[in-house]
């Protein structure tokens, strides 16, 4: 048969030539299609006698694979220039340094309270905890507040909605920590050393108060418990929480109801432009309030006291935030500004210890 040597050298010639696969594919089409010049040529073989038609057969099934062949190599050639190509453009240097993700943020007043937890943790204090909504006895009465006492009107209560069937006093939102004291003292007795850190609430708003805020109660029970051993305590917690060599603190005769006697405690601090430095300077700045707790306070949880005494105190979660870390506005705290949230956040993953460092 004429015309298989000419169809050979110009299909491997096209292939040879073609640019790109949808070149390539044109050739495959032209040759090999249904309707391609090599099909057409095996389709006239019947034209032929017998013999002729045997050896024509095979030299045109001889040219199709070849040129199969030809085509297939071609495209496996096109695909590795790709991925070089691909290779070449699309490359990384792992060595570079990641892009940090967003990701959330813990809010100081959590952070604060890690920290001072881990701080009383390591001073022997495990942690109690009471309900936020708290009955009138607890939060009063069982802290030696009986109905009538005037402290009840310094502590701008929000009650809750009695129940018409009640007749006793309607439930409050706790106005202080202190009646975990009591629960921790029925459920536990004597001896006893707890913290309860949480959720407080005062009918109050401005620059430094807002309806909820947060406490950290401290309690210690025991046969000699003194208010030595409350000051040495309460300077040990501030030396671990402003991460500072000295703390000194000045005892203030001060009065509540829960504690005989009662002190408030001042921190000597400096303001430098704003800063604020603790352990030295001549300024004193009020952090908390303390005192040995009162018979009558024993007695409602349960401890006799002729055989036991103790100190409890109560320090401001969010004022302490504030001093450590140069917030200036309490009400920030609450406003969900993710702006806020992301400045004065801390990395979720660095959970606050005394080893590794509280706030480091
Ligand atoms: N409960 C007091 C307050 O909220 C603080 C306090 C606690 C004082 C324990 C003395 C002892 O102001």
């Amino acid at each position: 048969m004429d015309g298989v040597d000419e169809l050979r050298q110009k299909y491997l010639g096209l292939v040879a030539a073609a640019e790109d696969e949808s070149s390539l594919e044109k050739v495959r089409v032209a040759a090999l299609g249904k309707k391609g010049e090599i099909n057409l040529m095996l389709r006239r073989l019947v034209d032929l006698d017998k013999d002729e038609r045997r050896k024509a057969g095979i030299s045109l099934n001889e040219l199709k694979t070849e040129v199969s062949s030809a085509l297939a190599a071609k495209k496996a050639a096109f695909a590795d220039a790709a991925l070089d190509e691909m290779l070449r453009t699309e490359w990384i240097d792992v060595t570079l340094p990641g892009r940090p993700r967003r990701s959330g943020t813990i809010h100081p007043v959590s952070q604060v309270t890690e920290e001072v937890t881990a701080i009383f943790a390591d001073l022997g204090f495990e942690v109690a905890e009471g309900p936020q909504i708290e009955t009138d006895w607890h939060n009063f009465d069982a802290l030696n507040m009986h109905p009538d006492h005037p402290a009840r009107q310094e502590h701008d209560t929000f009650f809750m909605a009695r129940n018409e069937s009640d007749d006793g006093p309607p439930n409050v939102l706790r106005t202080h920590t202190s009646p975990v004291q009591i629960r921790a003292m029925r459920e536990r007795g004597a001896p006893i050393r707890i913290i309860a850190p949480g959720r407080v609430y005062r009918c109050d708003y401005d620059q430094t108060h807002t309806p909820m805020f947060h406490q950290v109660e401290g309690l210690a029970i025991d046969r000699d418990v003194t208010m030595a051993n409350l000051k040495w305590l309460l300077e040990e917690f501030c030396r671990a929480y402003f991460e500072v060599d000295r703390a000194e603190l000045r005892f203030r005769a001060s009065h509540f109801p829960f504690t005989e006697p009662s002190a408030e405690v001042d921190l000597r601090c400096s303001w430098d432009a704003g800063q604020l430095k603790v352990g030295e300077g001549d300024q004193w700045m009020e952090i908390l309030g303390s005192g040995m707790v009162h018979p009558n306070v024993l007695r409602a949880g349960r401890i006799e006291p002729r055989d036991w005494q103790g100190f409890a105190f109560g320090i401001g979660i969010d004022r302490l935030a504030m001093l450590k870390y140069g917030i200036p506005d309490l009400r920030n705290f609450f406003e969900s500004d993710l702006r806020w949230l992301r400045h004065f956040g801390f990395a979720p993953l660095d959970a606050p210890t005394l080893h590794c460092g509280l706030s480091t």
